[in-house]
């Protein structure tokens, strides 16, 4: 699909490298722009970080860890909760700013993402106090106990599709257990993140506790993987570019955390009531144009209620208001890029062949959309799941209907699936609830529910979906390492 090429917007935005403390240019010169999905303006010019940056960003980063980590639990803690205050008192300008760069609906932006990071700001804050070690009773005249350590720097490589979020869900854990970080945001929207350094910097944490360094993935984020002073790298992307990262970090020895891409099955027994259903099926496909890891792509119907859900699911789909995201009435924004809409396209194009179009299958006609790249909700019906659309994230508003007979049935479909990250089960049955939630092969299961997140719960894959987990008491693990000391107390 042609697209008529980028124009600046009238007010381009500029920001810098945040390397120690300062906000600095990229060693080469160079920068990069971001546009506004819905329209194709040029929105942003961000400097852009290569290897030479990111070894500036690691040496201050390096330096300030043996004195961040020493200070007192609580003061860490306190410049955390002063950071999540002002991102509070800038929420509104948040939301603008996720919905402008990464095409999400501004009703949507204005109740998530910044409510989410602040959210996690606050837990993580409170977390600095509480990492603890525990004490062993050895025979012998010991004391044997242990003691968990921050690692040094983390490296916290992140995608589009959330970025004040994720860049918060990596900063605000390593932060708080005594790391230093560099983030590599995604280049194809950061800028909440250039904004959210800009309030790092109004807090005054010591610099180079917190550097940030935009740039791309195959310059700046190999940098970073492979930089011998980066203790651990926790990624958040594509399950290619997770083996990618794994492979290069192993030259190093260094462990690395993936959250990586998802096939959701939303799995509707028969007990299941069918509006509810439909309601849940319909948000889990379409909530931010289907471009979440956990997006519920496959829909398992069971073949009594099949017809019924799926008519509802349809008449909600036809009741997405796509357009502006920065309309307050739009409720499905435009895809993060040409690239994606391309993407989509040729997954929509390939289900046209194998299974059947029920709705949507390409962009909008509107004229007032053209600019931008808007995919219309699509549904196929008649999928099996050994289809490419059924096996391979899409990453769009694209959703698979497939029909199942049996319980087991439906629980082998869910499990037939190269990820493992998340699945949704919507029946009144507990026991069947139950069987379904201790057989899916998956990190997160969400009974009559779909997409509930806290900074309380851990969050991560299983199989192809990745290996570490983010929140809770489980990510401070991820972000200390375990010493175990032995006293002998004769
Ligand atoms: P991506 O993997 O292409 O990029 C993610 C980040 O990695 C970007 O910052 C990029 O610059 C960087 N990167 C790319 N190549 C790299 C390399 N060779 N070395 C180091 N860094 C590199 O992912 P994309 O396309 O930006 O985001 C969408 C993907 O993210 C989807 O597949 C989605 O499933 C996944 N995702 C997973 C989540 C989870 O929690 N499991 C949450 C959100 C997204
Ligand atoms: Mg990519």
């Amino acid at each position: 699909m042609a697209k008529t090429a980028a124009k600046s917007s009238a007010n381009v935005r500029e920001y810098k490298l945040f390397i120690n403390g300062e906000f600095v240019d990229a060693a080469a010169g160079g920068t990069f722009e971001t546009i506004n999905p819905g329209n194709g303006e040029i929105i942003s010019r961000i400097a852009e970080g290569t290897a030479e940056d990111i070894d500036k960003a690691v040496a201050a980063a390096t330096e300030a860890f043996p004195a961040w980590r020493r200070r007192a639990a609580a003061a860490r803690a306190k410049a955390l909760f002063k950071l999540s205050q002002l991102v509070e008192a800038n929420a509104a300008e948040f939301a603008e700013l996720e919905s402008l760069d990464a095409g999400k609906p501004i009703r949507d932006s204005s109740k998530i993402d910044a409510v989410t990071a602040i959210d996690a700001l606050e837990y993580f804050a409170g977390m600095a106090t509480k990492v603890e070690g525990t004490s062993i009773p050895v025979p012998g005249p010991y004391y044997n106990f242990t003691a968990r350590e921050p690692l040094g720097v983390i490296a916290g490589i992140i995608p589009w599709n959330y970025p004040l979020l994720q860049a918060i869900w990596k900063i605000a854990p390593a932060v708080a257990a005594g790391n230093t970080v560099v983030i590599k945001p995604a280049e194809q929207a950061c800028m909440s993140v250039m904004r959210l350094a800009e309030l790092i910097a109004e807090v005054g944490f010591p610099p180079g506790v917190i550097n940030i360094v935009p740039g791309f993935g195959e310059t700046a984020g190999e940098a970073l993987v492979l930089h011998p002073g980066v203790a651990k790298v926790m990624f958040t992307g594509e399950t290619n570019t997770g083996k990618i990262i794994a492979a290069n970090a192993s030259k190093t020895l260094k462990p690395v955390g993936l959250e990586l891409g998802g096939k959701t099955a939303v799995i509707v027994y028969e007990d299941s009531p069918e509006d509810y259903a439909s309601t849940i099926a319909a948000m889990a496909i379409f909530a931010n144009q289907g471009q979440n890891c956990t997006a519920g792509s496959r829909l398992l119907l069971h073949e009594s209620l099949h017809d019924a859900v799926l008519d509802k699911v349809v008449e909600k789909a036809k009741a997405v208001k796509l357009g502006d995201q920065m309309d307050k009435e739009s409720t499905m924004g435009p895809l993060i890029s040409e690239e994606q809409l391309a993407r989509v396209q040729s997954y929509a194009d390939a289900g046209k062949k194998d299974a059947k179009l029920i709705l949507g299958g390409d962009p909008p006609d509107d004229p007032d959309l053209k600019n931008g790249f808007y995919f219309s909700p699509t549904i196929f019906d008649e999928v099996d799941n050994s289809m490419k659309i059924a096996q391979e994230e899409i990453f769009g508003p694209v959703l698979s209907v497939l029909t199942f007979k049996e319980e087991a049935e439906a629980i082998a479909i869910a499990n037939d699936s190269p990820f493992g990250l998340a699945g949704t089960i919507l029946t009144r049955d507990v026991g069947r609830a139950m069987r379904t939630a201790q057989a899916l092969e998956v990190g997160n299961v969400w009974i009559n529910t779909w997409g509930a997140v806290t900074s309380m719960s851990p969050y991560g894959g299983y199989k192809n979906s990745g290996y570490g987990r983010e929140m809770g008491f489980a990510v401070m693990q991820e972000v200390t390492q375990e010493k175990n000391i032995w006293v002998n107390v004769k």
